[in-house]
């Protein structure tokens, strides 16, 4: 465990930020863009059950929860975790746990759709193999995938602050307590996902925004 949440984020970054995360959701340029995933998205979930990883805050759980027959909601911080509950979303449809993306406990279950909102960015692209693998691990064959993350907007997105010899980008970020962190996050452009998904996935379908690209697919047999 330890080795992966080294590896993969700064989760104390996650757990010093979770007061503040969803103010990523109140920029008003994106208002609109927001309001059209948001009119989207959860519905891709109508009667399937889900397993929503890195869930966060659950600003999205809350909306798929409208659509889904059940989410179980992993994430490996207890802070963001604490702000999901907070929600009081529907305990007979909703669980939230505290799990590792990249070594999903294996008494997990198996489920019928996968939602991965903003965290897709912030697997290093050496690790992108082992992700899909601890997530199909828990997904029935034919499930359905859902990926959303952000697109590099100059002047609206946190600029890269540096590149690794491995490819993966970096932003600086400052949280309002003056706080720093070093904060790994890709831009994949859609070729580089569809070969980074190859042939665990079928049917394939990117759609970009102005902000955001999402990646719908079923998860090959
Ligand atoms: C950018 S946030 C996305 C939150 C939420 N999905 C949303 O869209 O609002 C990334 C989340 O990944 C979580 N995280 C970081 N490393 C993780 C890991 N190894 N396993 C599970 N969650 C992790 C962080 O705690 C954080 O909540």
């Amino acid at each position: 465990l330890e080795r992966a949440v080294t590896e993969v984020v700064d989760l104390a970054y996650y757990s010093a930020r979770a007061r503040e995360y969803e103010r990523i959701y109140s920029k008003p340029e994106r208002q609109v863009e927001l309001q059209g995933l948001r009119d989207v998205i959860p519905p891709c979930f109508s009667d399937l059950s889900v397993l929503e990883v890195a869930c966060g805050t659950g600003y999205w759980t809350q909306y798929i929860a409208n659509f889904a027959s059940a989410i179980c909601a992993v994430d490996l911080s207890a802070d963001t975790l604490a702000m999901a509950r907070a929600k009081n979303l529907n305990p007979d449809r909703v669980r939230f746990l505290i799990a590792d993306a990249m070594a999903l406990p294996i008494d997990l279950g198996i489920f019928e759709s996968s939602f991965c909102g903003f965290w897709w960015s912030h697997i290093p692209r050496t690790a992108i193999f082992d992700f899909l693998g601890s997530l199909h691990l828990h997904l029935a064959p034919g499930a359905k995938v859902v990926l959303l993350d952000n697109l590099y907007v100059e002047g609206s997105s946190t600029p890269i602050s540096r590149q690794s010899d491995e490819g993966d980008t970096y932003q600086l970020r400052q949280l309002s307590d003056g706080s720093n962190y070093e904060v790994l996050k890709n831009f994949p452009t859609e070729q580089e996902l569809r070969i980074q998904l190859g042939a665990h996935a079928r049917r394939v379908k990117y759609t970009s925004l102005q902000y955001y690209w999402y990646m719908e697919y079923e998860v090959a047999a």
